[in-house]
């Protein structure tokens, strides 16, 4: 077998049900070296601010954890959360906010941070919910992107991967709250029905 292909086959791991596996679709180290790139060019887009990062619990937490520490100069955070997938891997396309900033933002360069771009329905909701509170600059970084999934007319500022339309895990990213601590993000698969497509 092929490094490539030894990288990418499905694996049987720890904690991984039976019935469900779990493939390579970016590996860990790609996740770094890309982490890295995007912090390099939002401090070059905004060398003397404090970037105010906001994230999106829970599936952004170590995605603002790597970007914060590859930012530099002057960062801080707050995390709000907003009713998402639940149990299942569809959108209810509903967007309820479950828990606010504890700050204002008015004023601040915000950058909104999200695991996954998938209808843009989230976001959405969210960019407009902010803009009401005057920040100085608004910007939304995002490590993935479902562009084909697309619903509503949202775009990231920063991007790290636009990825297939499958349903992904790891690095943040749940099913069921289960699979966030996959150090790689994978494509999450069915015995029966194949992989989570949506
Ligand atoms: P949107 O509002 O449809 O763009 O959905 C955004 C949210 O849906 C993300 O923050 C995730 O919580 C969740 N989500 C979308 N696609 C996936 C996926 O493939 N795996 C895990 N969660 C996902």
């Amino acid at each position: 077998m092929s490094s490539q292909r030894k990288r990418t086959a499905a694996k049987s791991r720890p904690g991984v049900r039976p019935g469900e596996s779990v493939r390579i679709l970016i590996s860990r180290a790609r996740v770094r070296q890309r982490v890295r790139q995007m912090a390099r060019q939002i401090r070059r887009d905004f060398p003397h601010d404090t970037l105010h990062l906001v994230g999106v619990l829970k599936g952004s937490v170590l995605f603002l954890a790597d970007l914060a520490r590859e930012l530099g100069g002057e960062v801080s955070f707050d995390f709000l959360s907003v009713s998402s997938y639940g149990k299942g891997t569809n959108s209810t396309g509903e967007v309820k906010l479950i828990k606010d900033l504890d700050v204002g933002i008015e004023g601040r360069t915000v950058l909104v941070v999200e695991d996954i771009l998938d209808t843009g329905l989230t976001l959405k909701y969210l960019l407009r919910l902010f803009e009401e509170r005057q920040p100085k600059h608004l910007r939304v970084v995002v490590l993935l992107d479902k562009s084909e999934r697309r619903v509503a007319d949202i775009h990231a500022d920063y991007t790290g991967f636009v990825i297939p339309n499958e349903f992904v895990v790891g690095y943040g990213l749940d099913y069921d709250e289960r699979y966030r601590n996959l150090a790689d993000v994978c494509i999450l698969q069915f015995a029966q029905h194949g992989s989570a497509k949506k």
